[in-house]
């Protein structure tokens, strides 16, 4: 395919621009954005076009209204669209998909929703009620009008790698979803587009998130316990209300709850966090070894 993406903003472009590639059996590997593209995007580009090889990369942006509830950041959401093109040509990608809300809602929000079950009132859902609703139900028209066979997503947002992987499973979408590791800045922030926000006292401060979990998975191998108190204590560096804490969580790779911890054997296990800077929500994530509670 050519060398600077096709650009789509509507369904039949998206068609077109797809038309070769269904002729043949090479793949294609979609990545769903909202824009703003960063480091952590060129990730997900280069490992989709890796694994995409000879076949299609499409890049959708799409700042999507339904996964925002009323006075979240929908309106101040950052819009570089042009910047995101220059990211998406430099990492090889075919087609940038850039639909209008009216495109993908036609008609106004959809009647038929995908619902995401019980862990999306959890964690993430339980103060942004309705978000993954949102977010289930834009990523299942994207594979609809894109029809991949393999989509990225990156493992900073863990909880909507889970929900998607459970989506496409359990909905039989054919969708192969790849997981791919958190970039971070130096200091060990995540990269996020909403970093953006972040004052540079702030921005300081954030870095607490990312510290105190290196400082729970460094108690890898003893039990919940021991490394909840090694997380907590780094957080207790930024008090409220510099760092209003939301949670701070250690769940099984698929996000149950932790349960028969084996004495001789080691669990995987995911610690995540999130918490709200001035107006600046954040979280974060990584994974981590537990032992027995001792
Ligand atoms: O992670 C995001 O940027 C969004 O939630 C996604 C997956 C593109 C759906 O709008």
């Amino acid at each position: 395919m050519s060398p600077s993406p096709a650009l789509a903003s509507t369904r039949e472009e998206l068609a077109d621009a797809l038309a070769p590639v269904r002729r043949s059996a090479a793949p294609v590997a979609l990545v769903p954005t909202m824009g703003a593209l960063h480091d952590g995007h060129a990730a997900l580009l280069r490992s989709a076009r890796e694994r995409a090889s000879s076949g299609a990369v499409v890049a959708s942006v799409f700042v999507n209204p339904l996964q925002f509830a009323p006075g979240e950041d929908l309106d101040r959401y950052p819009r570089t669209f042009d910047d995101d093109l220059v990211l998406c040509e430099k990492e090889g990608v075919d087609v940038v998909f850039a639909p209008s809300v009216d495109e993908v809602y036609p008609g106004g929000e959809p009647l038929v929703t995908v619902e995401p079950g019980a862990l999306a009132t959890e964690l993430e859902g339980e103060s942004r009620p309705g978000h993954f609703r949102g977010v289930l139900t834009v990523v299942a028209k994207l594979f609809g009008l894109t029809r991949p066979d393999l989509a990225f997503f990156g493992e900073k947002d863990y909880q909507q790698l889970v929900l998607v992987r459970r989506m496409s499973r359990d909905l039989c979408l054919g969708v192969d979803i790849v997981g791919v590791p958190t970039v971070r800045e130096a200091d060990g922030l995540a990269l996020s587009s909403r970093n953006r926000y972040l004052d540079p006292v702030q921005r300081e401060h954030a870095t607490v998130l990312s510290r105190a979990l290196r400082a729970g998975a460094a108690r890898g191998g003893f039990g919940l316990p021991a490394v909840r108190w090694a997380a907590m204590r780094v957080l207790d560096e930024v008090p409220e209300p510099e760092l209003e804490l939301d949670y701070l969580a250690i769940r099984t790779p698929d996000l149950g709850e932790v349960t028969d911890l084996h004495p001789a054997t080691p669990t995987e296990a995911r610690i995540l966090v999130a918490g709200r800077l001035g107006s600046t929500r954040l979280i974060d994530n990584l994974p981590i070894t537990l032992g027995p509670d001792v």
